[in-house]
């Protein structure tokens, strides 16, 4: 399910003071995130990683069609990607936080985090906000 309008603009706003040049959406589903993120952020380098075939295929589509350039979208499990200095931004679910949470501590990341609707189990958020959509959906932040 795709971020709504309303948390994709508050991501952006979140996005705009990060001091990391690169940032990594984790799990971009049919890419309207990254795509909209690498839009409003022309300097930014935006990496966006996929596993779903399909939702990848529709993601890279799009990107063709709105020729968005600083934008790169793998096919790949970004658990086995280098996350470090860059700033990650997730929309997933428990288990997947689960295995992201486990994988900052294996690799001693420190960086910032911007989590929509779920939180770490073991990692203490910096700041939650709550956005006025139908959901009311959370937005964690961390700085690991
Ligand atoms: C809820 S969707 C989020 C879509 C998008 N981030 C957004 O906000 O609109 C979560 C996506 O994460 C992907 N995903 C889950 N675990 C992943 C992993 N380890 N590597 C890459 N993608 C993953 C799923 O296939 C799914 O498309």
């Amino acid at each position: 399910m795709p971020s709504s309008k309303k948390v994709a603009k508050e991501i952006l706003r979140l996005s705009k003071n990060t001091p990391y040049q690169e940032i990594v959406e984790l799990g971009s589903g049919f890419g309207s995130l990254a795509i909209f993120l690498a839009i409003n952020l022309p300097n930014k380098k935006i990496i966006a990683y996929e596993l779903s075939f399909f939702p990848w295929l529709i993601s890279k589509i799009l990107q063709t069609i709105f020729r968005v350039k600083n934008l790169t979208i793998y096919k790949k499990n970004f658990l086995k990607q280098n996350l470090k200095n860059k700033l990650l931004i997730c929309y997933l679910f428990p288990k997947g936080m689960q295995k992201l949470e486990d994988k900052l501590f294996d690799e001693t990341i420190n960086t910032q985090i911007i989590s929509s609707t779920f939180a770490f189990k073991h990692i203490k958020f910096r700041e939650k906000l709550k956005i006025n959509d139908i959901y009311k959906t959370p937005i964690y932040l961390y700085k690991t």
